[in-house]
């Protein structure tokens, strides 16, 4: 048992988070979804080496917060709060230290290890033997989003109980990416994995909305010729069965992944155009938390001590009531 701000949690089972007894200023309450929401933070991030040979990438800094409040913002965007993270055994005890067993958010995470770099399907598995028979939204670990209509899209992606949901982006050069044609009619057609001439530029994001089939269609994926499990093979199964749906980010939704020095470094830029300009600071999973109601003003006090710091009165100040969400 935990006690957040003043409600007690207790961490045991799927129901392992109640609801606040008393929530303030629960601004984009939106309906709590029962997906579990998975983090894929394993592999050893070889591609930007030397950097992680002794440091996760999940925890590098994105300016002012490690790499992985990124995504986890997103899922508590998305409603989600009985969270799995698949971690690298390497740095099990770093992601604990990070955020406990999260009840201070107000949600729930658990920890599951991927000691091999057997692919991003092969983490999903691992993810769901802890949850299973649960449908789900995963994130790859270093995604970052960011757009006014972005917790609206989530919504839209979650709103299909059956079948699999991904988010595209049109992006300039598609070629490190998954990549989706689309038919005639719009329709989902062909995914090519990192294709050297791609025919669409539509990126396919490190988000998939999964439901509770994804697990038997991972089981039976064989390993590719990089000797992986492909999160391509098994949006392909979705995608025989014609029930893979596709919903384009707008252009006013950022994008990126920021597993390459260059898109690091312009996340974290990203990060402080905006935070400079307009005050408020961006994917804080705390400042999130307490506007969807998972903790009370007195929890976000708590955690806004933790960092004696300006991020730790950014918090502080939205505990308060400021600056104004409007
Ligand atoms: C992975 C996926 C790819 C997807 C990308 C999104 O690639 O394999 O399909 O488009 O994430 O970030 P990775 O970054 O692991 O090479």
């Amino acid at each position: 048992m935990a006690n957040v701000g003043g409600e007690v949690t207790s961490q045991s089972g799927d129901d392992a988070v109640r609801r606040p007894h008393a929530i303030e200023r629960p601004h984009h309450a939106t309906a709590e979804s029962t997906r579990v929401g998975i983090v894929l933070a394993g592999g050893k991030g070889t591609r930007l080496l030397p950097t992680t040979a002794a440091v996760s990438k999940h925890l590098l800094p994105v300016y002012d917060k490690p790499m992985l409040h990124y995504a986890l913002s997103t899922l508590l965007l998305a409603g989600l709060r009985d969270l799995v993270i698949v971690v690298h055994p390497r740095d099990r005890a770093a992601v604990r230290r990070l955020y406990g067993d999260g009840s201070r958010l107000g949600i729930s995470i658990a920890l599951v290890e991927q000691a091999r770099a057997n692919g991003i399907a092969d983490g999903f598995l691992a993810a769901m033997a802890e949850r299973p028979g649960r449908s789900s939204v995963m994130i790859l670990g270093d995604n970052f989003f960011f757009g006014h209509g972005l917790q609206a899209q989530l919504a839209e992606a979650l709103a299909d109980e059956a079948g699999g949901t991904i988010l595209t982006c049109r992006v300039k050069d598609p070629r490190s990416y998954g990549v989706l044609t689309l038919d005639a009619r719009g329709n989902p057609l062909r995914i090519d994995e990192k294709p050297a001439r791609p025919d669409s530029d539509l990126a396919i994001t490190g988000l998939y909305v999964l439901d509770a089939s994804a697990a038997e269609k991972g089981a039976v994926l064989q390993p590719s010729e990089r000797g992986e499990l492909e999160v391509t093979d098994l949006l392909r199964a979705y995608l025989a069965e014609s029930r893979l749906r596709a919903l384009p980010l707008g252009r006013g939704t950022f994008w990126t992944d920021m597993g390459t020095e260059a898109r690091l470094l312009q996340a974290a830029n990203f990060v402080q155009s905006i935070q400079a300009r307009q005050g408020w600071r961006i994917c804080c999973p705390e400042e999130i938390a307490f506007r969807k109601g998972f903790i009370d003003a007195a929890a976000l006090r708590r955690l806004a001590r933790r960092s004696p710091n300006p991020y730790g009165r950014y918090l502080a100040e939205v505990a308060d009531g400021r600056p104004v969400d409007s």
